[in-house]
């Protein structure tokens, strides 16, 4: 994770972002440190990239990576704004032993758009990650790549309209995909929760769940009550902060799949 410490809306890259609408940093800081609180308390290990002057978005560390089997994917932005948050991050991965083999070619915005679900890498385009990044992703971590294409600018990456519960069953926003991306989930997660609009809209399917316990939006109470009949234990967090830059609990999360202990 990244503390918000230069965390701002200074600039607009997405739908969500205005930036005459204040940011309130103290209050933001808190809601972030109640989240490290949270993974705590849950026997989560949390370690830190440190935060940059000049990049307000990088408290959205899951952009800027994804890890599986103790290998690393850096990531490279679309955006000018946030470019340089990927040297940073790549940078930690280094530090801490986790080896991305080369830069990466093509614009991919890590977990923003790669959803890991059991063996699978589901992967988001059509706002942000180029889908020739797929097929990069897919050699380096030897994985399935499955592409699938977002239409709905109000959720630009894949962990905006897609969260993962555990190695089989994800929740989604069928809205946000093109029909063809539609008809793979529907096919492939049979079982799947469909999200409403009104909790998505709080970014409800920007969740973390350790295949139990499911951090997600405290607005999302809808999804929430969907989760709770589905067996999972819902576990709510404010982050409304971070809403106003079109990020929450997901993007501020960065997992490190397969690495025992990192030093921070
Ligand atoms: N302001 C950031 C951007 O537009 C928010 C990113 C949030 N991350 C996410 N995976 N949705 O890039």
């Amino acid at each position: 994770m990244c503390p918000p410490t230069y965390f701002d809306v200074v600039y607009s890259i997405n739908d969500w972002m205005d930036p005459t609408e204040p940011v309130d940093v103290r209050l933001a800081m808190l809601q972030w440190s109640n989240l490290v609180e949270t993974y705590r308390s849950l026997g989560h290990d949390v370690v830190f990239v440190d935060p940059v002057p000049g990049l307000p978005d990088m408290v959205f560390v899951t952009d800027s990576g994804v890890v599986v089997d103790g290998v690393a994917m850096g990531a490279r932005y679309r955006t000018e704004q946030r470019a340089d948050e990927a040297e940073h991050v790549l940078r930690w991965f280094e530090a801490n032993g986790l080896i991305s083999p080369t830069r990466p070619e093509f614009v991919n915005e890590g977990e923003g758009d790669f959803m890991v679900v059991g063996q699978t890498i589901l992967a988001g385009t059509g706002f942000r990650t180029d889908p020739r990044a797929h097929a990069e992703l897919a050699a380096h971590l030897r994985r399935e790549v499955v592409t699938l294409n977002l239409v709905d600018p109000s959720y630009y990456h894949l962990n905006t309209a897609l969260g993962v519960l555990d190695d089989r069953t994800i929740a989604y926003l069928p809205k946000a995909f093109a029909p063809e991306s539609l008809a793979v989930l529907q096919q492939r997660y049979p079982d799947a929760i469909i999200a409403d609009e009104a909790d998505t809209a709080w970014l409800g399917l920007n969740l973390v769940s350790d295949g139990r316990n499911v951090v997600l939006a405290s607005q999302a109470t809808g999804l929430a009550a969907q989760l709770s009949a589905r067996g999972f234990v819902p576990v709510p967090v404010d982050m409304s902060e971070f809403r106003k830059s079109g990020g929450g609990i997901k993007c501020c999360t960065l997992e490190l799949r397969g690495v025992e202990r990192t030093r921070s």
